[in-house]
């Protein structure tokens, strides 16, 4: 399976970082890409108690082999992207499109100080969507007009397209999730562009026919952050009791929450064409599965649960994690193949 796209199956959050740490990890991609809207994402990973986040690179970032893009249709945020290739000594495999947008002070305090979406939708206020609203009236700065970054552009598309075509190993990694979708989303209560799997491939410049497989990532309850409607929904101290209490990567926000929606899951495959399942954070669910790295060895109930999903949506559950630590995960994907 040379050519992976990992997407978000629910509201964002999904746990799509420590999916894509593991998955680099372990299969040692050529290539990482990360598409998806920008800096409004904060993808979290856990090494050795150790915690990372990234708002710009792709989360493949603990493997060094990995050369790291970012797509054209990603905006980037000039002074994150240089502290991250720091703080990750990334300078020598990170790569950027010449044509990414550039989002400026005036993009972020548009979205800060407008009522419409900061209090109504709820944006996490980092400029993506007034950078999108300037790049669709086509007077948004692109990357190649921004000495600072100059070292690191490149023609992105041209790149992972040779890649691909050479049989190395590609991973395309989306950010956010299906039902924050401009298009297939809540709207108005959702991003301010499409971000499905097909949009996350258009984002690093690859066509349909070039993807293996669409993993996509479900969280074993399902929770979204900001404003919109989000079905089930229990109440801040139900989650608190059952441990669902999350607070947001970027801006700190306390996220909602409710119980797995079979419903959204099917529709969201079906968007998606995802071929694969990663379930995350089992562990949250049935406590008792908390680092479990052996399908085998997991209790009956949380057996249960996955043969349920796996029945529901018609599709396999290969990736399961069961902490926040990278390995404490559960591939399927020999024992499937079989
Ligand atoms: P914006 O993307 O900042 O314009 O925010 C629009 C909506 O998408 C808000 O409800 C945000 O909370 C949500 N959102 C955007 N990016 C993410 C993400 O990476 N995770 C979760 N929610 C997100
Ligand atoms: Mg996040």
């Amino acid at each position: 399976m040379p050519c992976v796209v990992t997407v978000g199956g629910f509201y964002g959050d999904e746990g799509k970082g420590k999916i894509v740490a593991y998955l680099s990890l372990k299969d040692n991609f050529d290539i990482a890409a990360r598409g998806g809207v920008g800096p409004n994402a904060g993808h979290t990973f856990v090494q050795e108690g150790k915690e990372y986040k990234v708002r710009m690179l792709p989360s493949a970032v603990l493997n060094n082999n990995t050369r790291l893009l970012i797509g054209s249709g990603v905006l980037v945020e000039p002074n994150i992207l240089l502290n991250e290739i720091r703080t990750f000594n990334a300078t020598d495999r990170t790569y950027l499109d010449f044509q990414c947008g550039i989002i400026d002070k005036i993009h972020q305090e548009n979205d800060t100080n407008n009522e419409h979406l900061k209090e109504i939708i709820g944006t996490t206020g980092t400029g993506t969507g007034p950078a999108n609203a300037d790049r669709a009236l086509r007077k948004l700065k692109l990357a190649k007009d921004v000495p600072e970054i100059a070292l690191y552009l490149e023609d992105v598309s041209n790149s992972i397209n040779h890649s691909i075509d050479n049989n190395e190993k590609v991973l395309i990694e989306g950010t956010q999730g299906t039902f924050l979708s401009l298009f297939h989303g809540t709207y108005p209560f959702v991003t301010s562009k499409d971000v499905t799997s097909s949009a996350i491939c258009s984002d690093v410049g690859v066509g349909p026919k070039k993807v293996d497989d669409v993993i996509i990532v479900f969280k074993s309850y399902v929770t979204r952050v900001g404003e919109g409607p989000l079905n089930c929904e229990i109440t801040p101290e139900q989650a608190r009791q059952k441990n669902w209490l999350e607070f947001g990567s970027v801006t700190g926000r306390q996220r909602r929450s409710a119980p797995f929606d079979f419903d959204l899951a099917k529709k969201a495959i079906q968007i998606n064409s995802a071929t694969q399942i990663a379930l995350t954070k089992l562990d949250i669910l049935y406590p008792d599965t908390k680092g479990i790295r052996e399908f085998s060895k997991l209790p009956e109930d949380a057996r249960e649960f996955i043969s349920n999903v796996e029945s529901e949506t018609g599709l396999p559950i290969t990736i399961i994690g069961t902490g926040a630590e990278i390995m404490d995960t559960i591939d399927r994907r020999n024992e499937l193949e079989k």
